[in-house]
This record gives structure tokens, sequence and C-alpha cells, in this order.
């Protein structure tokens, strides 16, 4: 282990957005398959293992693309807008790997469900630091079909779960730059007395 290095990691991991990856450009299945264990290993209350992900990759990209762009335009009635449409149809092929980001809810102990939604933004987290370390890039949307009640069985999801978005990988053509955080000290009260 080595700290310095961590926190070069923490510190400068980016999300890196769909229209910045190299069109194309395969990620190597073998990394994404390190990069999932180190999904599993994140912190959970209760060993609940509240996770649930799905990985597309390959004709499974033009599947989620198919998937979601159909169910919205079943589901948006008069909200339907051609333009969005075409963006969920398109978006998922400029990815090399796209992980659906389910919460299968903890039912078997006395978890809140905060805690289980928690527990898999941690292993998001675990996704988004792996990613960057593999010099590869991507980023969590919640957006498409993400909060669409009838999405969830597409991914495995019953009634109590949770879909919570989509993480996006490829292989980075154009950084992110430009990234800003408030002063920690705004952030972070010291109680020492
Ligand atoms: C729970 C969650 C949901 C997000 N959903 C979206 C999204 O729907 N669309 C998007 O462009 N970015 C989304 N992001 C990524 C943020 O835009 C990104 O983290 C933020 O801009 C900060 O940039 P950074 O990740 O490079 O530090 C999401 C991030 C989180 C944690």
């Amino acid at each position: 282990m080595n700290p310095d290095l961590f926190n070069v990691l923490a510190r400068n991991r980016r999300s890196v957005f769909p229209d910045q990856f190299e069109p194309g450009k395969k990620v190597d299945d073998a990394v994404i398959h390190e990069i999932m264990i180190n999904a599993v290993w994140a912190p959970n209350h209760g060993r609940a293992e509240p996770w649930q992900f799905s990985v597309f990759t390959g004709d499974g990209l033009k599947s989620l693309a198919d998937f979601q762009s159909e169910l919205y335009k079943k589901e948006a009635g008069d909200q339907f807008k051609e333009i969005t449409y075409n963006k969920l149809q398109r978006q998922p092929l400029k990815a090399s790997h796209i992980i659906a980001v389910g919460m299968k809810r903890t039912t078997t102990k006395n978890i809140p469900e905060i805690e289980d939604i928690e527990a898999v933004a941690c292993a998001v987290q675990n996704i988004y630091l792996s990613v960057t370390a593999y010099g590869l890039g991507g980023y969590w949307t919640t957006g498409g079909v993400t909060y669409i009640e009838k999405a969830k069985s597409f991914f495995g999801l019953g009634e109590k779960d949770r879909l919570l978005g989509f993480f996006y990988i490829g292989h980075v053509a154009i950084p992110s730059t430009g990234a800003t955080r408030l002063p920690m000290e705004e952030k972070v009260k010291w109680v020492n007395y």
C-alpha cells in the first residue's frame, strides 16, 4: 500500500462521459472482471452484499439500447421526445462496457433500505477508482430508464429492489478537465475539545 499513490487516485478520479470515449475501442473483459471483483469488496452492513450488477458489452450494448429506448417510448406518453429516444439508442453504443447498477433489498435482516443503497454506492466508488487506476474512463449515470419501475425486471430486479443507474466504461480519447471542489475545511468540522 502507498498512501501517496492512493491520494493521487482519489483526487484525480474524474467522470469521463461517452463523447470523450475512443469510439469502437474495447476494454479487455479481463479488466472488467477485476474491476467487478473490486466492486463486490465494498463495505456493506450485516454482510448483506446488496448489489446486483449486469455487465453489457458487444451485442449486449445494442440490447440495452433497444430495451431502454423502447421502454422510454412506451412510458413517455405525451412527454415523448424524439431527441431523447435517439439518445437512448445511441449513447450505449459509445461505451465499451456498461454496468447496470442494482440494489437487491435485504429481506433476511433488519437493515434500513438506505443502508443497502449506501453499500451499493460504495461499490460504485470502487468501480470509479478502479476504472481510473486502469487508465480508463467512465461515469455513473442515473439518467435514461433508471427510475422507471418497469425497467427493473430486465436487470433481474424485483419490486423491492432498486435500479440505481448505469456505469459507462471506455477508453479515454478526451480527458476531463476543470474539476473543482470546495476547500475541505468548509465541509469538515474538527471536534477536539
Ligand atoms: C449518484 C450519482 C448520479 C449521477 N448521475 C449522473 C447523470 O445522470 N448524468 C451525468 O452526466 N452525470 C452523473 N453523475 C456524475 C456527476 O456528474 C459527476 O460525478 C460530477 O460532475 C463530478 O465530477 P467528477 O466525478 O469528475 O468528480 C452522477 C454521479 C453520482 C454520484
